[in-house]
């Protein structure tokens, strides 16, 4: 297992800044495309309308399309297909060094950008998110590049994950010779449903991680979920939603570094800050949900994301009485 936000098991708090789902969600229309899902049948096994449906959006051939149940599974997929050592760029999210103890290979987790283009030779498959969990940075356009052209060179399958960058603040650098995944459910606040995609940058890749997955790998509810979250409409609605995000996200670490506690500024809908590492067990007392960041080697740090105003009030309450 790999520690996650988002409900642990315990009481519901009152204000979650665990998750990184868009606070403003649920996606209407997304919604009302899931509740007219025929749930009696199973959906089509090849998914063959749908992928060109997400193909088309991306400019790419539909059989460079590979449907998931979540952006989670196709990381371990992509994993067990490859069955050799997997890097990560560390602080990063925990399900690719997961997807490697799973797998039983190596997990070669470094933290410079040099080490990562470094060993990107030894490497079967490489994770860069985009922007990243939990630091919420943007890797620039030439260590993209470079990263892609490296991997390329020595067989490796550079995998660019995009769960984030539908929230980003700046436009994010992708490179378009390497796989990139797609994770619709958080941009969108529906994280119960579990569906992503990945483009591969070509046909066999595609082919070979489709044939790794079970018969019916998302049910009928992921495919609408997944064909409206491509439509302008459900687009319309997050696009929409992105200047009050980052205006809350801006106001979240005003909040706390007048507190004095720092914080790391981040491109996307959340920010990382240096609150202790008593905090998450405090504020989680008081109604408020964090995530602490331990497992990442980073014990005095936690991620929050970006939430209303009342959930802002409460924290910053919770804080005061904190001293
Ligand atoms: C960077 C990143 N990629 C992928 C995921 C998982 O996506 P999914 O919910 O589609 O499995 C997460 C979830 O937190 C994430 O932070």
């Amino acid at each position: 297992m790999t520690f996650h936000g988002g409900p642990d098991g315990g009481p519901e708090p009152r204000y979650d800044f665990s998750t990184n789902a868009n606070a403003l969600g649920p996606n209407p229309v997304l919604l009302s495309a899931l509740r007219l899902a025929d749930l009696s049948r199973y959906p089509e096994p090849s998914y063959a309308e749908l992928r060109a449906a997400l193909a088309a959006g991306h400019g790419v051939r539909a059989e460079q399309v590979v449907v998931g149940a979540g952006a989670s599974e196709l990381i371990h997929r992509l994993v067990r297909l490859r069955g050799g050592p997997v890097l990560t760029l560390e602080p990063t999210f925990g399900e690719y060094g997961h997807a490697a103890r799973a797998a039983g290979v190596r997990h070669l987790a470094v933290r410079s950008p040099g080490e990562f283009l470094e060993l990107l030779k030894g490497a079967a498959v490489a994770f860069l998110a985009q922007p990243n969990n939990p630091t919420g940075e943007l890797h620039g356009r030439a260590f993209v590049r470079e990263a892609a052209l490296r991997a390329e060179r020595a067989g490796a399958w550079l995998v660019q994950d995009l769960a984030y960058a539908p929230l980003s603040e700046r436009p994010v650098p992708v490179a378009a010779r390497a796989f990139r995944l797609f994770a619709p459910n958080k941009a969108h606040g529906l994280t119960g449903v579990r569906a992503g995609y990945l483009v591969a940058p070509a046909a066999e890749p595609a082919a070979l991680l489709a044939e790794a997955a079970p018969s019916w790998v998302i049910g009928a509810a992921e495919v609408a979920f997944l064909r409206a979250q491509a439509g302008a409409e459900a687009r319309t609605w997050l696009r929409g939603t992105l200047p009050t995000l980052v205006a809350w996200r801006r106001r979240l670490a005003a909040l706390l570094r007048e507190r004095g506690y720092e914080v790391r500024e981040s491109a996307a809908n959340f920010v990382m800050a240096r609150l202790g590492d008593d905090a998450a067990a405090f504020l989680h007392a008081r109604g408020l949900r964090v995530r602490p960041l331990f497992d990442k080697g980073l014990p005095d740090w936690a991620r929050l994301s970006a939430q209303p105003p009342a959930a802002l009030a409460a924290l910053a309450a919770a804080l005061e009485e904190r001293g």
